[in-house]
C-alpha cells in the first residue's frame, strides 16, 4: 500500500514520495511541486506565452485567472504535455521534465480534467476511472488475451468514488451518459485524483453545472488537495476561485501579473489588476 498517512484511496498510483498536507507549515523554503520557468510559445506572429511563470506549492490550490486571450490555456497545456513550448522550461519537484505529450505528463504524475472530453458518455463509472489505463487480469489472462479484471476495478471504483463522497453513485457500473453534469465532472475529478501522483490540474470544471453540482465539485477539489495532491485551477468563475484557493495567479497579456490570495484582494481588485485597471501587487510566494 502506498496511501499517505491523509488516507488517499488508490494504491495503484505513483510514487509513495508524496508530501502531507500542513508538515510544512512554517518552514522556510519549501520548493514548488510544479514551476514554469520563462515559457514562450509563439503562433506565427501571435505570441500565446510571453513569459511564462508559475510555481506551485504542497497541499494548495492556485487558480489562475485572466482575460480570454491572457493565455491561461496556453500555459497549461505546456504543464501538462499539450503544448511543446518554443523556451523555458518546467520543473517538477525541482527537477527539469520534458513533456512532448499528454502521456508524458500523465506518467510523470500530473493528471488534467479537460473543461471538454472529462468523460467517455458511453462507458460506465468504473469503466471511465480507469480509461486507458486498464487493469488486465493477472496472467495468462491478462497478459495473452488481455481480459479487463472489471472486477477489480470496479471494487476500486466504488472505493474511489465512496472516499469522496458521491454515496448517490448507487451503481459503478451505470454508463455515465445517465449520470448529471456534476456527477460526470465527479467521475473526471475522481479519476485525476486517483491517477494523478504529484498535480492535478482542472480547466473550468464548474462551468457547465448548476449551484448545488457545483458546491458538490468545489468539496470535491478541497478534499484532493488535502489528500496532499496540490491543484491547479483554471476559472472564469470569481465567487468559485475566492470561496476555494489558496492563492490566485493573475494572467494579463501571455504573462503571469502578480499572485494575490482571497485575503489580500478582493473580486473586483482581481478584475482590475487582471485587466489592467489596476497596477499589480507584489507576489504572494506561498501561504500553506
Ligand atoms: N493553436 C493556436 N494557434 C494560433 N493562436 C493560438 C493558438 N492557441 C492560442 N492562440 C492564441 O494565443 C493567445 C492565448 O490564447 P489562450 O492560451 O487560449 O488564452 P486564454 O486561455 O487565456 O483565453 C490568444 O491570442 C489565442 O488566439
Ligand atoms: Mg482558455
Amino acid at each position: 500500500m502506498n496511501s499517505t498517512p491523509a488516507g488517499r484511496p488508490l494504491e495503484t498510483s505513483g510514487p509513495a514520495a508524496r508530501s502531507t498536507p500542513g508538515a510544512d507549515h512554517g518552514t522556510a523554503a519549501v520548493p514548488p511541486v510544479l514551476q514554469a520557468e520563462g515559457l514562450v510559445k509563439r503562433y506565427g506572429a501571435v505570441t500565446a506565452i510571453a513569459e511564462g511563470d508559475l510555481e506551485l506549492y504542497p497541499g494548495e490550490i492556485l487558480a489562475v485567472i485572466g482575460d480570454n486571450g491572457a493565455g491561461k490555456t496556453s500555459l497549461i497545456k505546456a504543464l501538462c504535455g499539450a503544448l511543446v513550448p518554443d523556451a523555458g522550461r518546467i520543473l517538477l519537484d525541482g527537477r527539469p521534465v520534458t513533456f512532448r505529450t499528454p502521456m508524458d505528463a500523465r506518467r510523470a504524475g500530473i493528471e488534467t480534467v479537460y473543461q471538454s472530453l472529462a468523460v467517455a458518455p458511453g462507458l460506465d463509472i468504473a469503466e471511465n476511472l480507469f480509461l486507458g489505463r486498464e487493469q488486465r487480469r493477472p496472467g495468462f489472462l491478462g497478459s495473452v488475451l488481455r481480459l479487463l479484471d472489471k472486477q477489480d476495478m470496479r471494487t476500486v471504483a466504488r472505493r474511489q468514488m465512496r472516499e469522496l463522497g458521491i454515496a448517490t453513485l448507487q451503481d459503478i457500473g451505470q454508463a455515465v451518459e445517465s449520470l448529471s453534469g456534476g456527477q460526470r465532472q465527479a467521475v473526471a475529478v475522481a479519476r485525476a485524483s486517483a491517477f494523478g501522483s504529484k498535480v492535478v490540474i482542472l480547466d473550468e470544471p464548474t462551468a457547465a453545472l448548476g449551484v448545488k453540482e457545483s458546491d458538490r465539485v468545489l468539496q470535491m477539489i478541497r478534499d484532493v488537495r488535502d489528500w496532499g495532491l496540490p491543484v491547479i485551477l483554471i476559472s472564469h468563475n470569481m465567487p468559485h476561485v475566492f470561496d476555494i484557493a489558496d492563492r490566485i495567479h493573475i494572467h494579463r497579456l501571455g504573462r503571469r501579473a502578480t499572485v494575490i490570495t482571497p485575503e489580500s484582494h478582493s473580486m473586483a481588485e482581481a478584475v482590475a489588476i487582471m485587466t489592467g485597471a489596476m497596477p499589480p501587487p507584489e507576489p504572494v510566494s506561498r501561504v500553506r
